[in-house]
């Protein structure tokens, strides 16, 4: 660690330095999940341009979807004295040892875009979206688009453990359970990839007499539904149309399917985690602001109404 944050970091100690010349010292490590979906790719593209905008020195390490390779990339950005931690925890379980391994170190952890079983005192803000909501909102628009029709939906969760599985999930039933036309026939996880999303729908498809009686796919992401809409195809079926379409992440793929008239709604996660974290981090470094505990994202609703076309243009370039 350097010796300015370690300065800053001492209780009530207040350092007052422009935030460039404290950004342009920094080394910060990210543990990064993997690269499992658009969405993610998109999330490591924008963090490492927003820490070279920032002369921040960042050291990635892609764990591959497991939480032990975390692990070891987290104790070794402690072992290397990084001025902070980036984690995008896999799981929700299973981080107070090398959480507290951190604190011990007096480095601060910042979580991004998912959420930890662990006590809040182990890291210093967690950036994410209202998972919850997301559900909701996904779940709100379904029972706005099919109003009293009989609509049986499947759902594609998402990594087993994560928390956008178990929030999503949960918001989109909390959604629908005033409807007692629409209920969740079959619900498995797709992983959060495309190849997985479409082999499960493939699955569904054949359990639900060829698709006929799938009036809707619910995906815990985009990717998911990308590939689910490649299995509603080949089983001679329409997705748009035949089997609504929803899910989450916002990525240029879902806007190409929704141009297409294959994709009906998506909920919009940004993938800049990194600026808000950059910003509360530079703070705290900076004066010792504690930021909130949570920061929140927006979770906003696209459908064909929204210049799908447009939308993809806009996000093409951005990484995804
Ligand atoms: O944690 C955010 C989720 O993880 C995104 O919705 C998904 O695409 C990603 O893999």
């Amino acid at each position: 660690m350097s010796v300015l944050s370690r300065l800053a970091l001492g209780a009530g100690v207040s350092i007052l330095l422009s935030t460039t010349a404290l950004a342009a010292d920094l080394t910060v490590g990210f543990s990064q999940i993997g690269s499992e979906s658009g969405w993610r790719a998109a999330e490591t593209s924008v963090t490492k341009a927003e820490a070279e905008k920032r002369g921040i020195d960042l050291k990635f390490a892609d764990a591959q979807q497991k939480q032990e390779n975390q692990i070891k990339a987290i104790r070794g950005f402690i072992a290397q004295g990084v001025d902070a931690i980036l984690v995008a925890p896999v799981v929700a379980t299973g981080w107070e040892a090398v959480l507290g391994e951190a604190k011990d170190a007096k480095i601060p952890v910042i979580l991004l875009d998912r959420g930890v079983d662990a006590p809040q005192d182990l890291y210093l803000t967690s950036i994410a979206s209202d998972q919850v909501e997301e559900g909701r909102v996904a779940g709100r628009w379904l029972t706005e688009t099919v109003k009293d029709k009989d609509c049986k939906v499947v759902e594609l969760q998402g990594t087993v453990g994560s928390t956008p599985a178990i929030n999503r999930k949960k918001g989109f039933e909390e959604a629908i359970a005033d409807h007692k036309n629409i209920s969740i026939v079959r619900s498995q996880t797709g992983d959060f990839t495309r190849s997985k999303g479409k082999e499960v729908m493939e699955g569904f498809i054949k359990a639900e007499n060829g698709g006929k009686g799938i009036c809707a796919v619910y995906a815990h992401n985009d990717d998911m539904a990308v590939g689910a809409i490649q299995a509603i195809k080949d089983a001679g079926l329409k997705p748009g149309s035949d089997i609504l379409v929803v899910s989450i992440d916002a990525v240029p793929d879902i806007f190409a399917a929704m141009a297409a008239g294959e994709a009906n709604a998506t909920v919009e996660l940004t993938p800049n985690m990194a600026g808000p974290a950059f910003d509360a981090l530079e703070a705290y470094l900076k004066d010792g602001k504690e930021p909130e505990k949570f920061i929140i994202t927006e979770s906003k609703l696209y459908t064909p109404a929204d210049n799908p076309k447009g939308e993809y243009e806009a996000r093409k370039g951005l990484g995804y």
